[in-house]
C-alpha cells in the first residue's frame, strides 16, 4: 500500500530535498510551506505523484492543529511525518525584534511538537510510523548572537530522544537531523552566509539524504558531515561556557 509523508517547509532547501526523495520512493505527499505559489509549483513537477498541498503559516497559534484537521478531513494516513520548518535569526537577544523570536519558537519548537502530537495518536493506533524532526547541530551548545535560534534546536533534539524512549516497545521510530550548515535559503534567512559558521557548508541534497537513511533505518539521531560530527562530540566533553565561546567565535564574519 502507498504510504504518505507530511512534510512541512517542503518548498525550499532540505525540505525540497525531501520531497524528492520521498517521491522517487513511490510516497504520496502532504507539503505544508507558506507559499502557495511555490507548493503548485511542486505539484506540477510532480505530475505522478498524489501531492496535497496545503498553505500555511506554522508560526501562527493554531497553525499545527489545523494541518492535522486537513488531513483529517481527507482521510489521509500519515505514516511518515516531517517536522523540517524552521528558521534562524543572527543578533543579540535584546536587539533582535521580540515577535520575530517569538514566531521563531512558534515554528521550530510549537509547532513542531503539537503535529508531532497530533499525528503520533494515529501512528500509536496503528503501531507503524517514522517522525522525523530536523534540530540542529546548535542544539548541542549554546549560541550566543543566535541564543534562541539554539535554545529551539536544544528543545527538538530533547524532547525527539525522550520520545525514542517512550516508544521504545512499539514500531514508531523518530530520527532527530543535526545538520550543520547547509547550503539553502536558511543562510540568507538568518544573515549567517558571511559568517564562520557557514565557511564549509555541505550541499543540501548531500544533508537530506543522509537524514533521509537515517529515518529509514530508524535511527535515533544523524549529524550530517565528518566535522559536524567531530564538533557535536566535542561539545559534549568542553564545559558549556567554553563551548557558548567557540560558538560565538564562529558566528563572527569569515
Ligand atoms: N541550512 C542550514 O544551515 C541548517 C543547519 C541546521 C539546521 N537547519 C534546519 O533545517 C530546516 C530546514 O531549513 P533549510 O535550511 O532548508 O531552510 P530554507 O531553505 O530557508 O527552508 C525553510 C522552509 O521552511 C518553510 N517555512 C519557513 N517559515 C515557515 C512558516 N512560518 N510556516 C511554514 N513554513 C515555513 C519555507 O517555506 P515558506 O517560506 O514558503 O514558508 C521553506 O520551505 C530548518 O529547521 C533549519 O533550522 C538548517
Amino acid at each position: 500500500m502507498t504510504k504518505t509523508v507530511l512534510i512541512t517547509g517542503a518548498t525550499s532547501g532540505l525540505g525540497s530535498e525531501f520531497v524528492q526523495l520521498f517521491a522517487k520512493d513511490g510516497y504520496d505527499l502532504v507539503l505544508v510551506a507558506r507559499n502557495e505559489k511555490n507548493l503548485e509549483e511542486i505539484k506540477q513537477t510532480w505530475k505522478d505523484v498524489n501531492v496535497t498541498i496545503l498553505p500555511k503559516d506554522l508560526s501562527e497559534p493554531g497553525a499545527a492543529k489545523e494541518v492535522f484537521e486537513f488531513v483529517q478531513q481527507r482521510n489521509i494516513t500519515v505514516d511518515v511525518l516531517v517536522n523540517n520548518a524552521g528558521f534562524g535569526l543572527m543578533g543579540k537577544f535584546d536587539e533582535l525584534d521580540i515577535q520575530k523570536q517569538v514566531n521563531m519558537i512558534q515554528l521550530n519548537v510549537t509547532a513542531l511538537t503539537e503535529l508531532t502530537y497530533y499525528f503520533l495518536k494515529g501512528m500509536k493506533h496503528r503501531n507503524h510510523g517514522k517522525i522525523m524532526n530536523v534540530a540542529s547541530t546548535a542544539a548541542f551548545q549554546p549560541g550566543p548572537l543566535m541564543a534562541i535560534y539554539y535554545a529551539t534546536k536544544a528543545f527538538v533534539l530533547s524532547f525527539s530522544e525522550a520520545l525514542v524512549e517512550e516508544l521504545a516497545h512499539t514500531n514508531i521510530t523518530v530520527t532527530t537531523l543535526c545538520p550543520g550548515a547547509t547550503k539553502t535559503n536558511f543562510g540568507a534567512v538568518a544573515s549567517v552566509e558571511s559568517t564562520k559558521m557557514f565557511s564549509n557548508a555541505m550541499a543540501s541534497d548531500v544533508v537530506a539524504k543522509e537524514g533521509y537513511e537515517a529515518m529509514l533505518k530508524g535511527k535515533r539521531v544523524v549529524i550530517t558531515g565528518a566535522l559536524n560530527k567531530a564538533g557535536a562530540l566535542g561539545s559534549k566533553f568542553l564545559p558549556r561556557s567554553v563551548a557558548a565561546k567557540i560558538a560565538k567565535y564562529v558566528a563572527g564574519e569569515k
